[in-house]
């Protein structure tokens, strides 16, 4: 008795160690205990796993199956929203002048200070909903709109929460130093990160993972280093926002350190390319920040000269409010000129390196966590081909099917 088998599937798809991506013709999954235990073409995988002794069996006849989606950049978790802002830069606002006026993130931060933990609890479920039907089962949230201890904890303890109440897998993020609060100056707002945030979340055991906005007019890469360093030594390994307005330097950090990745990269150089690849950091673009401003895309091209794999996000966030991650995989082909191949595996085994995943998610080899979709196309090509709508039809995770049309 196997626990799920997807057979008959026109392809399926997955990412390998060596090639980019792996297909099969009339394919077939099979999962066991919350694992892969088989990939293949039907005809094989059926031998040993026949749907009709399957507890769950789909067939994906003319679809096509994937590795569950990775998202590993987001800050999902928020209140209220900034639709107004959003018709202001239509209009010629920049995000660096709305956030001078404090507008873009303090204003998320003060919606956020409101709220009570239960109504962001419940906030965040409603975004997992729609990034689970568009394909999504793991993702990165990030803290950093409460930018003091009370609230900062708040919002990773409702990001604990909610990732224990849905299907997604939730990866922690503390991000205090996202912004400079207003009424205080960098320096003491970082002093505060180090002494104050960092130990009061790490005791509590409620990040993974420690970010920081290296940007120009926020934190400057040796207030940038000093909060990295600080949460690095409480166990909080290091992500950085690198380069995206102005390049600071960000990405030099991030390899100094062999941060786990470096996130943006719009302004990246391919000295800066190469210090990453280096370092072994795992480079994140972001298409949808990019489509969002209306500025130019991060130069995907030089990553795939260096032949270094990048991930792909959503970002999604008030300023950039999307959840689908089959939108970032059309951006990444439309906007940045990948290839299909190269944005699934952006999304999908890249995506789960950028989150430290070492079990083989993102990607449906044997052993692998049995995360998949099933996408009503009949190639991974058509993914993005057919863009502006939601392929995705059917959800697993860990063998179960979460979400189904
Ligand atoms: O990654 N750049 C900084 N942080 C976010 C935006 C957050 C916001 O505007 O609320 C980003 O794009
Ligand atoms: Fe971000």
């Amino acid at each position: 008795m196997t626990d799920l088998v997807v057979y008959d599937a026109s392809q399926v798809v997955t990412p390998t160690d060596d090639s980019e991506l792996e297909t099969v013709r009339d394919g077939a999954v099979a999962v066991d205990d919350g694992v892969v235990v088989a990939i293949g073409p039907t005809e094989e995988v059926v031998r040993e796993h026949p749907p009709e002794n399957a507890t769950t069996a789909i067939d994906a006849s003319e679809k096509t199956v994937l590795p569950g989606f990775v998202d590993p950049h987001t800050h999902a978790l928020f209140a209220g929203d900034r639709a107004d802002e959003f018709s202001a830069k239509l209009e010629g606002a920049t995000y660096q002048e709305i956030l001078a006026e404090g507008g873009g993130i303090l204003r998320t931060v003060r919606a956020v200070r409101e709220a009570a933990r239960d109504e962001l609890v419940e906030n965040l479920l409603r975004q997992f909903d729609v990034m689970l039907a568009h394909g999504t089962t793991t993702i990165e949230v990030k803290s950093g709109y409460g930018l003091d201890v009370e609230t900062e904890v708040k919002m990773l303890e409702a990001i604990g929460e909610a990732g224990d109440r849905h299907p997604i897998d939730a990866v922690a993020t503390f991000m205090g130093a996202h912004a400079v609060p207003e009424n205080t100056d960098a320096d003491s707002y970082v002093d505060h990160v180090v002494e104050e945030q960092i130990p009061a979340v790490a005791e509590r055991g409620l990040a993974e993972f420690c970010d920081v906005f290296c940007e120009a007019g926020v934190f400057s890469v040796d207030q940038s280093r000093r909060v990295l360093e600080a949460g690095r030594e409480r166990g909080l390994k290091p992500k950085i926002h690198a380069d995206e307005f102005e390049r600071l330097g960000g990405a030099q950090l991030a390899s100094e350190l062999g941060a786990t990745s470096a996130d943006h990269l719009l302004q990246s150089t391919t000295e800066d390319v190469s210090a990453l690849g280096d370092s072994g950091v795992t480079p994140v673009l972001l298409p949808g920040t990019a489509f969002a401003l209306a500025t130019d895309y991060a130069d995907a091209d030089a990553f795939e000269r260096a032949d270094i794999p990048v991930a792909i996000a959503t970002d999604c966030n008030p300023n950039c409010f999307s959840q689908s991650m089959e939108f970032a995989i059309e951006l990444a082909c439309n906007g940045m000129r990948m290839s299909p191949a190269s944005a699934v595996r952006a999304a999908t085994k890249t995506a789960a390196a950028a989150l430290d995943r070492t079990d083989g998610a993102g990607t449906l080899q044997r052993g692998a966590p049995g995360d998949l979709v099933v996408a009503d196309v009949p190639d991974f090509e058509h993914l993005p081909y057919n863009f502006g709508v939601r392929n995705v039809e059917t959800v697993v995770k860990g063998g179960e099917v979460v979400r189904r049309d």
